[in-house]
Order: C-alpha cells, then structure tokens, then sequence
C-alpha cells in the first residue's frame, strides 16, 4: 500500500518534470517588466505558462542576445503550465518586433514577424498541423545599427469565439505593421497564456537607450516565501548577479526531483 502511494508520488513527480513553476512565471513576469515591454507593448502580463522557443535546438532564454541567421528559421516552442492549467484547446501564437527599449509604437503599430490561429499543443509542444497561417514565421530582419531590438512569442488562448478581423483573416505575406492589442480586442482572443522574448542586434548601436536591470530571481515573490526564514538575501553581492532562470536549471531540478522520487518508490520496494 505504501509502496503504491510513494509510486504514485514517483509518477507525479516525474510528470512535473515538465511544468513550470510559479517562480519560472515571476521570473518571466519580471523580465518583460524589466525589458519594459510591460506596459509599452502589451499593458499586462499575468502568464499561467512558461512558453520557450528552440531554434535548431538551441533555446533561447528570455531576453538573450540571439545571432540573426540563427533565428532565421522558424523555432520550435514549448510551453509549460504551472501545475493544473489547462492547455487543450485552440491558441493563436505571434511574434512581433517590439523594436528598441523606449520606442513609442504609435498609432500603425509593431512589425507582425509571425501570426498562426488555431495552434494546438501537443506534448508540450505548439503544433500548427490545423494551423491558419495568417503569416508564416519571418525572422528578424532589424535595420543595421537600430539598437537591439525585442522579439516577443506571444500565445493567447483563442476561445471558439475567436473572429479574425477581414485584413487579418487570410493569409498576408511579408512583415507589415498591426496593432497587437486592438486585433487581441477585436478578434476576441483570451488571455495571454504565456510569452518570451530575444533580441537581435545587427550592426553597431547608434542609439542612446535607458538602460533597464536585471531580473534577481532571489528577490522575487516565491523565491522569498520558499526560502524560510534562515533564507538570507540581503547580500549586496546579489545585486550583481546573473538572472539565474534559465531552462536548462529547471530540467537540473527536474531531473534531481524524479531520481529522488524513483530512489523513495525504490525504497518503499525494499521496505516490503
Ligand atoms: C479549434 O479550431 C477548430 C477549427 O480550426 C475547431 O473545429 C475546433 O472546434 C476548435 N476547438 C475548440 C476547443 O475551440
């Protein structure tokens, strides 16, 4: 009996390997806060999962420097959700251009690199199988010595309600320029499930941009309230380091959570 209840906890464990955490959600909620994309581009961002892009199998992390030949071809994206969050249903995914740090859209909006409705995901990953592609996926192509610009994924949930607008309904080639919030508006999307962003850089800088801080994920609401009292985070030193939240140290943690969980079904065994 025992050993049924800890192999039930062995597979549990196992099955979160894949799930996101609500320290991953902070972290990421921190990053667009940071980057300021949150408010410039989209006004909130309260994601239930963690969305990364892999391009040829290398992921990008939030915010990285990526080469631009590397994000010429059209990534892979996974998205993870925070325990019991559902992920059936119909999503669209996007990638716009949200240019340079401080850059006021205006009225025409930002550069649409991307635009698929009815996504699905499937094993963790975005499928476009039954996809519209309004806009196949563009690379960034950022105007020599413009500054970094910011690409931003962006997956909403898309309800059985969803009404594309008619300029947006068929699919448009090239990069052209919409107003993310108004077509979110307007067509009835749901919320922003989750999202992430790169940036790419070609040619020298020119531009004289605000300068924005890195996210300390020890600082963050879960980080705190996981870490006990003893916890101390008062370290100045902290103040300089790297964001520490990267996927790679969440499939570490995963990995060393279900080799404990498969040691205590072990256990229980030999208990018996
Ligand atoms: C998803 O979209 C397809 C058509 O693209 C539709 O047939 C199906 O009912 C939708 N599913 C949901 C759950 O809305």
């Amino acid at each position: 009996m025992i050993s049924v209840t800890l192999f039930s906890l062995a597979l549990l464990l196992a099955r979160s390997a894949n799930a996101a955490t609500q320290l991953d959600l902070e972290a990421i909620q921190a990053h667009f806060t940071q980057a300021l994309i949150v408010p410039a581009l989209i006004p909130t961002f309260d994601p239930t999962a963690v969305l990364s892009a892999a391009f040829s199998g290398a992921e990008a992390s939030t915010g990285q420097h990526m080469d631009q030949k590397a994000v010429g071809p059209k990534p892979v994206v996974t998205v993870s959700s925070v325990q019991d969050s559902s992920l059936s249903g119909n999503f669209t995914i996007a990638m716009v251009d949200a240019d340079v740090v401080g850059t006021d859209y205006g009225a025409d909006g930002v550069n649409r690199h991307w635009l698929e409705n009815g996504v699905t995901i499937s094993d963790g990953s975005v499928s476009d199988t039954s996809a519209n592609v309004i806009t196949a996926y563009a690379g960034p192509g950022p105007a020599s010595g413009s500054g970094p610009h910011r690409y931003v994924i962006l997956l909403y949930a898309q309800p059985s309600t969803f009404s594309a607008p008619a300029d947006l309904s068929a699919p448009v080639d090239g990069v052209h320029k919409f107003d993310l919030n108004a077509y979110v508006k307007d067509s009835g999307l749901g919320a922003l499930v989750a999202a992430n962003y790169f940036t790419v850089e070609v040619g020298t800088d020119s531009t004289s941009l605000p300068v924005t801080s890195a996210v300390i994920t020890s600082t963050l609401a879960s980080a705190q309230s996981s870490a006990g009292p003893s916890g101390s985070h008062s370290g100045s030193a902290s103040a300089s380091a790297p964001a520490p939240s990267n996927p790679p140290n969440n499939a570490v943690a995963a990995k060393i959570e279900m080799t404990v969980a498969i040691l205590a079904a072990g256990l229980s065994l030999a208990l018996l």
